[in-house]
């Protein structure tokens, strides 16, 4: 038999949790109810709706969501290429609201690095290999000496397991080695962040695999904090942490941790799911559940001590 918990216990817990420091205090990312509506022709479309996300450094997150959740609208947002319409969005201390012209110019070059899932869009086709990663690090301003720029290039290719292409304009590689090149120019000025949206849609499963090993290495081996937007269930399965998109707010995250079996020594990633609770209290229960129990417009709420527990409305049998 379960106890119910006293109204002194519930009293601490509260006092407990508003004592917890402020959302989002030591995240690399975070947005706060953030909100981007896009109007054309008089027409308004709410591309975000309130979504909150915080990412920590070091992370390597999978972002999933049906075509027109907002995935591409937030990756904009992020990248700087776009402004929110309101709430708040911050990204390695730079607020992405009030930047200047100047500073957006700035973040755009140092802070963060991006990877777009047309191949065409990331390279200059004139540029060799080499030549693609160290023109990023001459607009930098950092005034890097020309040897260090090529070192520099030559050791993003080789981390990256393209040092045969370094010479090479972008039609003479495959579709996959200009997306490991991609991913090299990104990292050329070390941002803060790596934002990639859809990188390997273009690409063959096996290929895309391989462009998804490169987005591990440098999370691994840079400990560059990295999102990437995913329509593969494979990719978005080998990630830790996948965050799905629903409607222009974050819904649900899955989270994998490796666990080791006692007796066979077998290591096994095990997910479990869990809903965003926003600070109003709204929760958002995955279609899946709900339907699987007929939970519609009302649901049945009891407190325990340790969980709530959710029921289907039943006030109309007696
Ligand atoms: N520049 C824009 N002007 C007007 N509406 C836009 C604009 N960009 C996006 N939208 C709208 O905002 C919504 C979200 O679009 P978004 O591109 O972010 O979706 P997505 O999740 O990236 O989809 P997909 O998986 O198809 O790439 C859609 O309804 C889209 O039509
Ligand atoms: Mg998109």
């Amino acid at each position: 038999m379960t106890t119910n918990p006293t109204l002194t216990d519930l009293a601490h817990k509260a006092t407990q949790a508003r004592n917890r420091p402020a959302y989002g205090h030591d995240a690399l990312i975070t947005c706060d109810r953030l909100v981007r509506i896009f109007t054309t022709d008089g027409v308004e479309v709410q591309a975000l709706q309130g979504l909150d996300l915080l990412v920590r450094e070091g992370e390597l997150l999978a972002l999933v969501g049906a075509s027109g959740s907002g995935k591409s609208t937030l990756m904009n947002i992020l990248a700087g290429l776009d402004t929110p319409t309101a709430g708040a969005a911050r990204v390695a201390g730079h607020d992405l609201l009030t930047m200047t012209a100047k500073d957006r110019l700035a973040y755009r070059r140092a802070t963060v690095g991006f990877v777009w899932q047309q191949t065409s869009r990331n390279l200059l086709p004139y540029l060799t290999a080499a030549q693609n990663i160290t023109l990023p690090i001459q607009l930098s301003g950092a005034r890097t000496p020309r040897r260090a720029q090529t070192e520099r290039a030559l050791e993003l290719l080789e981390l990256l397991e393209v040092a045969d292409c370094r010479d090479r304009r972008p039609h003479q590689m495959s579709g996959g080695q200009q997306q490991r090149v991609a991913i090299a120019v990104a990292l050329a000025n070390s941002p803060a962040v790596l934002l990639a949206d859809e990188p390997t849609g273009e690409l063959d499963s096996h290929t895309a695999e391989q462009i998804f090993a490169a987005f591990r290495t440098a999370n691994e081996q840079l400990g560059t904090t990295i999102v990437i937007v995913t329509h593969d269930q494979a990719v978005a399965g080998e990630v830790r942490r996948t965050v799905a998109i629903r409607d222009g707010r974050t819904s649900t995250e899955v989270l994998r941790r490796s666990e080791v079996d006692a007796t066979t020594g077998h290591e096994t990633l095990v997910a479990r799911e869990y809903a965003m609770l926003d600070r109003a209290g709204r929760l958002q229960l995955p279609k899946e559940y709900t339907e699987a129990l007929g939970m519609r417009d009302r649901v049945a709420l009891e407190l325990e001590p340790d969980h709530i527990g959710v029921w289907p409305d039943d006030s109309d049998r007696d």
